[in-house]
């Protein structure tokens, strides 16, 4: 496997598009409320990587997606598409996932949860998810096994009645949308894929949480990936780099304590 280690200069370019990848999630939470349609959420975050961010939306024509975003509701696991028909409601939960290609050529790649009016379920889900993606990035640094991560998050999601999804991954990220190595979120590792992290390199973890079974369908559209049994499903991603001493989350958002990282 090739695994790319990121020069100082790359490092940089990560960096910056960590930060747009981030500032286009703080930018459309006002934004997301009951009766905004998901196409008009698309819309937005569209103009702002294009007009203010002078950038790319990365999903947009990637192997066909024919959107800027990825919008994923209740029981879509990831990958829904954006549509002016589909209105957000009071209880939805909902996964934006937001890709940034730099000028530079560089991407950025994050997604986050919002559960529109209340939804006690949904919360518990969304929270449980989100603790799986922080528990595992506290474990980032040279030499550790991805497998470890691996059962962190499965570990969490397992003991709180949840299941991990296998069917979608997180991956490294550079100057390509999708690199090496590929991140399962349980452990399942061939032996030869279960790589030890080393200094420079950049990858996402995304974990994908289902209130019911891990099995997902992917609808006859070719893109949209939904629970088998119609349960809740929840993902949150950041785009991380190894450090020498640990990680950091390039794609860290106002909104977030990261402190525990300092710990
Ligand atoms: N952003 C997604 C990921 O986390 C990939 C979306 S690809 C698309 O890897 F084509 F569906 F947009
Ligand atoms: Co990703
Ligand atoms: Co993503």
């Amino acid at each position: 496997m090739n695994i790319p280690i990121k020069t100082a200069d790359e490092i940089e370019k990560m960096r910056e598009a960590g930060r747009q990848a981030a500032s286009v999630l703080e930018m459309i939470t006002p934004h997301v409320v009951a009766g905004v349609t998901t196409g008009e959420i698309d819309r937005l975050c569209h103009e702002y990587i294009v007009d203010e961010l002078g950038s790319t939306p990365a999903p947009l024509n990637y192997h066909g997606f024919p959107y800027a975003t990825c919008t994923s509701i209740n029981h879509v696991v990831c990958h829904g598409m954006p549509d002016f028909a589909k209105k957000l409601k009071k209880g939805d939960i909902m996964n934006l996932d937001i890709t940034v290609k730099t000028a530079d050529g560089y991407h950025g790649d994050s997604s986050m949860m919002f559960v529109v009016g209340d939804s006690i379920q949904g919360g518990r889900l969304a929270r449980i998810t989100q603790e799986c993606l922080y528990k595992s990035i506290a474990q980032v640094r040279p030499g550790v096994h991805l497998s470890e991560l691996a059962r962190t998050i499965q570990q969490h999601a397992e003991s709180n009645g949840y299941s991990v999804v296998r069917d979608f991954c997180g991956h490294g990220i550079g100057a390509g949308f999708h690199e090496d190595p590929q991140f399962l979120h349980y452990d399942g590792y061939e032996p030869n894929a279960d790589i030890a992290l080393a200094e420079g390199m950049c990858f996402t973890i995304e974990p994908m949480i289902n209130v019911g079974d891990y099995r997902t369908k992917v609808l006859r559209d070719g893109w949209t990936a939904v629970t088998k049994d119609k349960s809740l499903s929840a993902q949150w991603e950041h785009t991380l780099l190894v450090t020498a001493t640990g990680v950091e989350v390039l794609t860290a958002r106002s909104d977030e304590d990261l402190s525990f990282l300092e710990a």
